[in-house]
């Protein structure tokens, strides 16, 4: 049983991006442990870029980032879900993303996320939105911390999860974020997780 994080970067508490990230770790409820974490219910600021991290492996902004260094250091796999905005991911993910600067390497450790797998889940409203972009913004996150990106895996292998418009009625869109977890499951069950 592998340990899965899901963290949402939409401010809204219920709206669709939390609601497609639940739909994902539901999936695989029962097989692994799943944590689900929002930006909707902590604030983390944005890096100062003051660089006492890489001579401390400390951040001197006392905020709720510590919940996320936290998660992401216990996890096996991660699910980053975004709305869409302005063809990107949301401020208030791009922050906990920049602040993740801190699990890179420093002069005494490696990569903390080296090896964990990842995934997207893009929420836009319109098609053409913007999701593909989205899921760009994730994946590099997750390439840039030594992590293994998938997509949503045979027989679609496109560019991972993608919503439009209502997440609830988008039966196609939440058959890719379904998909991407099928994956991922795969994935985790090949590392003996
Ligand atoms: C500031 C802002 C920018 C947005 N930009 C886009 C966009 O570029 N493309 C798009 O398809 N939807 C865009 N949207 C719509 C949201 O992505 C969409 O409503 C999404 O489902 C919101 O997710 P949520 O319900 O989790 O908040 C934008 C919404 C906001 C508030």
């Amino acid at each position: 049983m592998a340990r899965i994080l899901g963290i949402c970067g939409s401010p809204r508490r219920e709206g669709n991006t939390a609601f497609a990230l639940q739909y994902a770790l539901d999936a695989v409820k029962g097989t692994h442990e799943t944590r689900f974490l929002s930006v909707a219910d902590h604030a983390v600021m944005p890096c100062t870029a003051c660089g006492a991290c890489a001579k401390t492996g400390v951040c001197p902004q006392k905020d709720d980032m510590i919940t996320f260094y936290d998660a992401l250091r216990w996890c096996d796999a991660l699910v980053i879900a975004s709305p869409v905005f302005m063809g990107m991911v949301s401020s208030q993910l791009k922050a906990v993303m920049d602040r993740c600067v801190l699990l890179r390497p420093d002069y005494e450790k490696p990569y903390e996320l080296a090896g964990k797998v990842g995934a997207g889940i893009a929420c836009g409203w319109f098609r053409n939105g913007g999701q593909e972009g989205t899921l760009q913004n994730i994946h590099t996150f997750l390439l840039q911390m030594h992590m293994q990106v998938l997509n949503d895996g045979a027989p679609y292998c496109h560019s991972g999860a993608a919503i439009v418009a209502n997440a609830r009625e988008d039966s196609l869109g939440l058959e890719t974020v379904g998909a991407t977890m099928r994956n991922l499951d795969r994935v985790l069950k090949g590392m003996n997780r």
